[in-house]
């Protein structure tokens, strides 16, 4: 347990935070970025599916009858917050390649740091599925915690939140907002600052990922 209680997971695993110190790097461009983002996602994704339900379906080997077991119940809906969980999207969908994929839109924006939504189209029926939102940055907690009132009105219920980087006022406002959501960090950061950039961070994920500026 760590100092936000239950339902928060940092996963601190040295894979993914030698591959986060990387990103960190203002020289890290945008090809490898990406790439790195990919990967992160990918072994973030590994961690926080480890508790999917599973079913028993009885298998002939060439030898006998065996009870083997395959992921339970619809498939997955792998959520992003645009713009920047679509670069979590393929690692995530490398695990589950049968994932329905939602997409929510929201920016910040630029003065209040509020989240104003643009756009929102989930997989039906929504409410079936273990839904696992990615963002890699989580610094307020508002995009986070809209997108995920959004997937609720919706009727979404069991939610994964995934990020990679979060400042402790993120995962304590998410937290706060919604216990029920699994929060999975790789790298939990120490502050935000005036303009509410997560500091060490890494700057602005979307504008790194797709080397707009
Ligand atoms: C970034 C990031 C999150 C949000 C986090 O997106 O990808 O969605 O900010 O900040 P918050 O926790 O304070 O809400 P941004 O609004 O820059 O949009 P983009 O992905 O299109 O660049
Ligand atoms: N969004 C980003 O991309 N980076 C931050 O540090 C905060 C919000």
């Amino acid at each position: 347990m760590n100092q936000f209680g239950e339902n928060v997971f940092i996963l601190d695993h040295p894979l993914i935070t030698h591959k986060i110190s990387i990103l960190r790097d203002k020289n890290t461009g945008t090809n490898e970025f990406r790439q790195l983002v990919e990967e992160i996602a990918m072994l973030m994704g590994f961690v926080a599916l480890s508790d999917l339900p599973m079913t028993k379906v009885p298998v002939e080997t060439p030898i006998e009858t065996a009870d083997t077991y395959v992921i339970a119940g619809r498939k997955l809906a792998i959520v992003p917050i645009l713009r920047a969980g679509l670069g979590m999207v393929s690692g995530l969908t490398a695990l589950v390649p049968s994932a329905k994929i939602g997409h929510i839109g929201l920016y910040r924006d630029e003065t209040t740091h509020k989240p104003v939504e643009y756009f929102c189209k989930l997989p039906n029926p929504i409410e079936e599925r273990i839904i696992v939102v990615c963002d890699p940055m989580l610094a307020t907690g508002g995009s986070g915690v809209d997108a995920i009132n959004l997937i609720k009105k919706h009727g979404g219920k069991k939610i994964k939140f995934v990020c990679i980087i979060a400042a402790p006022e993120g995962v304590k406002k998410l937290h706060e907002e919604h216990p029920d959501v699994q929060i999975y960090v790789g790298n939990l950061d120490r502050e935000l600052n005036k303009n509410a950039y997560i500091c060490p961070g890494l700057g602005d994920a979307g504008d790194r990922i797709f080397g707009t500026k």
